[in-house]
């Protein structure tokens, strides 16, 4: 039997099969509006990306708790405000042509999803120890912005922040994300109220993606950069592929999903 916040988006499932990792997976510095050109260049319809919430609250696309990695700032950026932070240069890590890019706030994505028709998987990424704020913050931002639009897909790594999410905006469809599926998965799905599982695809198989969809639930797999790959898991059933490679991964090449179970 189907569960979730909203049975009938179930049947009537409005994302494409095909995600672009972190905006723009490898084609752009991720998390960024260079990244979201990449999105719609290569036709992209739907697009996952890692929101935060900054110490003066306004909510933002970065990955890491820590700057290093993807801009040009140094050490956790937990106690940063949006002034410090809008100022950091985002991708000149990537390639001297991406130096400027600014981190993006979520209205901005939410306008670009707007403009170009693009739907979005916001994974909420916490900075430690702030699951919960940032989670009934991602979820009430993302009912206002989205107003109009396909209902954004929140997930989310921790529990605690989706189960916030869950307590600020009931009606917003809900993924969990895991690394590997546990074994009590479907408690915690159902005790989330949600429409879908986020899993990596190297520990999915064809047994356990069947089990989940039987449950009325619709699977997501990160990171698929490989065709035959992404082919063979469309084929076992997997709903969306989430995937770096926007430039190997086309729509055509998947088969379609077989129907969930009713
Ligand atoms: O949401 C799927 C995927 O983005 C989870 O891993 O580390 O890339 O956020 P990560
Ligand atoms: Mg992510």
């Amino acid at each position: 039997m189907a569960h979730g916040n909203d049975r009938g988006l179930s049947a009537q499932w409005p994302y494409p099969q095909l995600v672009a990792h972190r905006c723009g997976g490898t084609l752009a510095p991720e998390n960024t509006l260079a990244g979201f050109d990449a999105c719609v260049r290569y036709g992209y319809r739907m697009v996952e990306f890692d929101a935060k919430l900054s110490a003066d609250n306004e909510l933002f696309l970065m990955h890491d708790d820590t700057l290093e990695r993807t801009t040009n700032g140094h050490g956790s950026g937990v106690a940063l405000g949006w002034p410090a932070l809008s100022q950091l240069d985002a991708g000149a890590w990537r390639g001297a042509q991406f130096a400027g890019t600014r981190l993006p706030t979520l209205a901005e994505v939410a306008g670009r999803c707007a403009r170009d028709g693009v739907a979005a998987n916001i994974e909420i990424k916490p900075f430690t120890g702030r699951e919960v704020i940032t989670g009934m913050m991602v979820a009430n931002g993302a009912r206002e912005l989205w107003q109009g639009q396909t209902p954004p897909l929140l997930s989310s790594f921790s529990f605690d922040a989706l189960a916030a999410a869950r307590d600020a905006a009931p009606s917003l469809p809900r993924g969990m994300l895991f690394e590997h599926v546990p074994a009590d998965w479907l408690r915690i799905v159902r005790e989330l109220d949600c429409v879908s599982l986020h899993a990596s695809h190297l520990h999915l198989s064809e047994p356990l993606v069947a089990h989940i969809r039987a449950e009325g639930l619709r699977v997501l797999a990160y990171t698929v950069n490989d065709p035959a790959r992404a082919q063979l898991l469309a084929q076992w059933g997997v709903d969306m592929i989430c995937t770096d490679r926007l430039d190997l991964l086309t729509h055509d090449m998947l088969p379609a999903a077989p129907a969930i179970p009713s």
